[in-house]
């Protein structure tokens, strides 16, 4: 008897439900840099990112059936195809041509429309999790190309520690892995548009042009970096802090700030607030709204987020994570 085979690329996943957690972990920009808008709308973006330990979770479940869900307690998250986890686990399901039903549970910790890549991070963890239930993986330049059609801070989140972000910042290399310093978290209840600050940015567009703000940038990383790879001899004693401080020290900024602090004075005033609680550096997170300061120890820290709370400022003493960290903590 000739038995009719289905088409063995398509699997219908009939196990019982099996489920997976992961942590989505934050990011914040160590500098940032918007360059020329391009042909497609996007801009030229030059920044280092770096992941921290904030973290959501995220749970996914694959069952019979079909579609994906998404749940969440948070009203601010969208639950239909416009969730960036949809879209990722939907791209992955269509490129195994595999059938089931996904569910994914968001459990919110991070700020929506803070800056830290919330949005971004989670679609990441939902398409590893994905990955461990059906016990598939995506060759890594298929995992990069769906993670960059979503977002361009998805990238990172395949990479974490301390990235190099060009392109529209989805093209993503690791550096260094560095170790971690103390930061403070500052996260005023706001969300900031992404697409509305570079509209902004794009109605100022002030004196110097596009690429001289990049160049200016890429010499302050580029003489960071070759002091960490070269081998150069160099003068004085080397690297006497954190190498995370001395890279902010190399003039780096987010340019974001000139756009965002004016519509919106009191986020300038959470970089204020943390200078004066001794951040050795402060700045804008992405688009905001968060912002961040690096300490130079977790005890300064703590102290830190004592006075800021007394102030009213929303603050959590926090770390980098490292890259082999990320990876330690991402699937638990
Ligand atoms: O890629 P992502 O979805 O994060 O981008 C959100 C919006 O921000 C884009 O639609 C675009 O308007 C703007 N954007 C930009 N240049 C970038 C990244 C984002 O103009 N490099």
């Amino acid at each position: 008897m000739k038995v009719k085979r289905r088409n063995p690329a398509i699997r219908i996943y009939n196990h019982p439900p099996v489920s997976v957690t992961v942590r989505s972990f934050a990011k914040i920009n160590l500098g940032l840099r918007i360059g020329a808008r391009r042909a497609d709308g996007f801009h030229e973006l030059l920044t280092v990112y770096q992941t921290i330990a904030p973290h959501d979770s995220i749970r996914i479940q694959v069952d019979r059936g079909t579609g994906i869900e998404i749940r969440c307690v948070d009203p601010r998250v969208p639950r239909d195809e416009s969730n960036t986890c949809y879209r990722v686990v939907n791209k992955a399901m269509q490129y195994w041509r595999a059938k089931g039903r996904v569910v994914v549970e968001i459990e919110k910790r991070l700020p929506v429309q803070g800056g830290l890549g919330g949005a971004s991070s989670n679609a990441v963890a939902a398409l590893l999790g994905l990955e461990r239930v059906l016990k598939k993986s995506l060759p890594a330049e298929e995992r990069l190309r769906i993670a960059a059609e979503v977002g361009s801070d998805l990238p990172l989140f395949l990479v974490g520690g301390t990235i190099l972000g060009v392109g529209r910042g989805e093209l993503v290399y690791g550096l260094e892995d560095l170790p971690a310093i103390a930061c403070v978290i500052v996260t005023p209840g706001l969300g900031v548009s992404t697409a509305q600050a570079f509209a902004e940015w794009d109605r100022q567009l002030t004196v110097s042009m596009p690429s001289d703000r990049m160049s200016e940038l890429g010499r302050g990383l580029s003489a960071w970096l070759s002091a960490s790879y070269s081998g150069a001899p160099r003068s004085g004693r080397g690297r006497a802090e954190n190498p995370l401080l001395e890279l902010v020290r190399a003039g780096i900024k987010n340019d974001f700030e000139e756009v965002v602090f004016p519509e919106y004075p009191e986020l300038s005033e959470g970089k204020s607030a943390l200078e004066s609680a001794g951040a050795k550096y402060a700045s804008l997170s992405g688009s905001g709204s968060a912002l961040y300061g690096l300490f130079s120890s977790r005890e300064a820290a703590r102290r830190a987020v004592s006075k800021l709370r007394r102030q009213g400022w929303a603050a959590q003493a926090t770390v980098t994570l490292t890259r082999r960290e990320y990876w330690k903590r991402v699937l638990r």
